[in-house]
């Protein structure tokens, strides 16, 4: 018995030893110590053993047991250390790596220029308002002295909304105008960008959408000269110097005098061709118009509440697509509205 002993120890150790799973050591463990394991089943033979043989064997036995229970909590924490760092070498992340960029848009190239010019009126004592793009008639035309019958009431040129052309996309930003002066005493120092609309075939320089920046002073002894003063200070900030305008002559229902502002055209220079052929940009003009300006009729200035023996005020309309495809050499406006991403990562 105490070779079979000795003979369970040895083999249970060096089994255990080689065990490389927790699965294969739990096997080890029933088979060794279990109920119907090979100790048990040497033990139940001790009754056959002499009195004063069987503490010894019982001794003997313990110890056996003792040792393969050792050595089974060894192996247990060994293999589960082993376990535990293949899995940490496996699963292990290199902190050190740089992340993915997350690639960032920008803003629209008409939104930048858009900012520009609204940081210059800002810097001249501007205040930004905003308006509503549905607009009523009386606001768009009739109080900017536009009678019934004006071209530009045209069904053909404007988008009405009801029967009674009482309700419109608004065609112009100037209905700005009587809003900013409607409920508000003089002095007045406006800009009013937004959106307009109007019935036009979509070209290089067209389209029915398109963006104006209304802009109105009134206050006592505001002159022509004012107004020159804004519209040329703001052309200087914007292309630092680098560019050509004329003012020239116009009418305006609501303005008198009225004028409108050319800027040479950066396609063509001034020539009105580009390769012989005649410049798309400028349709052989040499020039592009930017902006429609004026002083305000005092008319207008008596049909909201302002004395025109007392104060007088200057407005402008700017083409904010126009002014960007100047400022950024930009050569057909659809480009603006087309949402080519080709185009708008070059700015
Ligand atoms: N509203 C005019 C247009 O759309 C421009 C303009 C604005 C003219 C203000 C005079 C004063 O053409």
């Amino acid at each position: 018995m105490k070779q079979q002993l000795e003979n369970i120890r040895q083999q249970a150790l060096s089994a255990l030893d080689s065990a490389s799973s927790p699965e294969a050591l739990e096997e080890l463990r029933v088979r060794l110590l279990g109920k119907k394991g090979e100790l048990t089943t040497v033990l139940k033979q001790m009754g056959k053993l002499s009195p004063e043989e069987r503490p010894v064997m019982g001794q003997l036995a313990n110890s056996v047991r003792a040792a393969i229970e050792e050595k089974l909590e060894q192996r247990k924490a060994d293999i589960h250390a082993a376990v535990l760092e293949a899995k940490l070498k496996a699963e292990a992340v290199d902190v050190t790596i740089p992340g993915e960029a997350v690639a960032l848009g920008h803003q629209h190239p008409m939104n930048m220029v858009l900012q520009e010019i609204k940081d210059i009126f800002i810097g001249m004592g501007y205040q930004v308002i905003d308006g509503p793009e549905v607009e009523l008639a009386s606001y768009n035309f009739t109080r900017l002295n536009i009678e019934e019958g004006h071209p530009s009431r045209d069904r053909s040129d404007t988008f009405y909304f009801t029967d009674d052309d009482s309700v419109l996309l608004r065609t112009q930003t100037s209905p700005m105008q009587i809003r900013a002066m409607e409920n508000t005493q003089p002095p007045i120092c406006i800009l009013a960008p937004g959106r307009v609309y109007r019935k036009d075939e979509a070209d290089a320089t067209h389209s029915p959408m398109f963006h104006q920046i209304e802009g109105l002073v009134v206050a006592e002894n505001v002159t022509m000269g004012d107004l020159k003063g804004a519209l040329i200070t703001m052309i200087r900030r914007l292309y630092r110097d680098d560019a050509v305008i004329r003012f020239r002559p116009h009418h305006f229902p609501f303005t008198e005098p009225s004028c409108e502002t050319d800027m040479r055209c950066h396609k063509c220079h001034g020539t009105g061709e580009v390769d012989g052929q005649v410049c798309s940009t400028c349709h052989g003009e040499g020039w592009i118009e930017i902006l429609g300006a004026g002083m305000v009729h005092p008319d207008v200035l008596r049909g909201c509440g302002i004395d025109p023996e007392k104060y007088s005020g200057f407005a402008f309309g700017i083409g904010l697509e126009r002014m960007a495809m100047s400022r950024l050499r930009i050569n057909d406006l659809r480009l603006i509205f087309d949402n080519d991403i080709r185009f708008l990562n070059q700015f």
